[in-house]
């Protein structure tokens, strides 16, 4: 009597689809894949044993920092292009093309191609970030992951060129994270214990004010209102007040210097040089940090406002812990003299600066390159988040 044949049981013989040529396969085994050349082989074979770094690149407005796995922040350079206009040329990029910055002859330009904290030039902008990925990993032959922080008011299409620009850049995956979480990381705050965290992020583009909880945004403000506009406020003061033109580099060199938006202790002066718009010939003025908390008052009140408009949205139960926690100021912007004191006498909230506040993006970016693995590689839709947050 024939024998029944039973599931998972072997079958005697060879399967029938098995080629002439072939060597025969064994019971059960299945059909042999097309064999990739053996360069290909071996590729894939080294990429799987993770010899690519993972990097993670606060591409910000003034500044592009990368951070390594393992190694830290290996690099921190001005977000800084110079071009040659007759041949479209990358000539510096970084430090040596800040120097250029409006010292260049007809045939150069420097330029910024982040503006308002997203990518305004995609050409130029795509050349920096290959020159960076370039510095800090050296040769692409194993393309590094990369995890890139936007702003948190990014469009999709602006989350799209970013993803664009990294990948034509030589990116082997690219993923994004928005500023205000990687600026709460990289400040030190355990953002994903069920409990509020407030964090104000002050850069040269953009201001992101957010409240974070369980590892998320609840409440978030984008604003394009931050270290530029500071410059171009105490450009438009000086101008008012002294009749003087100053050019941005010098308007940002006052800011560092004696930018304040509290009453200073000891109030400090600084002796500028610019043009006398009446005469046309260079005047030397003298101005003081306490004329800086007048010129900066515009800026300074949106980005309150800001704030208080994220407190406003903010669920009863996240503020009680925002009360006890405090809010964490990040960014170069929070360092103007004073800043975290207004916050706190504006708000009633007791606010502090982070250690280290112009570097907590890129160590928050780096820092979760540890979680790569779980993360979504792409567009992390914000718009779909955004939506569900309204
Ligand atoms: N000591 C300081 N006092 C005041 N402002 C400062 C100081 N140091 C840096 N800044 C300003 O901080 C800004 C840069 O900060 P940061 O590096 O955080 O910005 P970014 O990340 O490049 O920009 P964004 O996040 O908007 O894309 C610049 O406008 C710079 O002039
Ligand atoms: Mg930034």
């Amino acid at each position: 009597m024939p024998q029944k044949k039973t599931e998972g049981q072997p079958q005697k013989g060879y399967p029938p689809q098995q080629r002439a040529g072939e060597r025969p396969r064994r019971p059960g085994q299945p059909a042999a894949k097309k064999k990739l050349p053996w360069f290909r082989r071996l590729r894939a074979r080294l990429r799987g044993l993770q010899f690519s770094r993972n990097i993670g690149i606060d591409l910000g407005t003034a500044t592009v920092l990368v951070y390594m796995q393992g190694k830290g922040i290996v690099l921190q350079e001005p977000s800084v292009v110079a071009i040659d206009t007759n041949t479209d040329r990358i000539l510096k990029v970084g430090k040596e093309a800040q120097q250029m910055l409006g010292r260049t002859p007809g045939n150069i330009s420097a330029v910024r191609p982040l503006r308002d904290g997203v990518i305004s030039q995609y050409d130029v902008t795509l050349k920096m970030i290959q020159y960076f990925i370039r510095k800090a990993c050296g040769n692409l032959f194993f393309p590094p992951r990369v995890m890139i922080c936007i702003p948190s008011g990014i469009t999709e299409v602006e989350e799209r060129a970013v993803l664009d620009a990294a990948h034509a850049a030589g990116a082997q995956k690219t993923y994004l994270i928005e500023e205000p979480k990687a600026a709460a990381i990289g400040a030190g705050l355990n953002i994903y214990a069920p409990e509020g965290n407030m964090v104000v992020d002050i850069g040269g583009g953009t201001t992101d004010v957010a409240v974070l909880s369980l590892g998320g945004v609840v409440v978030s403000e984008s604003i394009k209102i931050a270290g530029d506009k500071f410059d171009e406020a105490i450009m438009r003061y000086v101008r008012r007040k002294y009749n003087v033109l100053i050019g941005e580099r010098t308007a940002e060199a006052i800011k560092k210097h004696i930018g304040a938006v509290y009453d200073h202790p000891k109030a400090q002066t600084v002796e500028v040089k610019g043009r006398c718009l009446n005469k046309g010939l260079p005047k030397l003025v003298s101005i003081s940090s306490k004329e800086m908390i007048e010129a900066l008052a515009e800026p300074v009140t949106a980005i309150l406002d800001a704030i208080c408009s994220v407190i406003e949205r903010t669920p009863p139960e996240l503020l009680g812990d925002i009360l006890k926690n405090g809010i964490v100021m990040t960014g170069g912007g929070s360092l103007l003299y004073g800043f975290d004191q207004l916050v706190t006498r504006v708000t009633g909230i007791s606010t502090r600066v982070a250690e280290d506040a112009v570097s907590c993006v890129a160590i928050g970016t780096g820092k979760s390159l540890d979680h790569l693995d779980m993360l979504q590689e792409g567009a992390i839709n914000l718009s779909r988040e955004r939506k569900v947050r309204l």
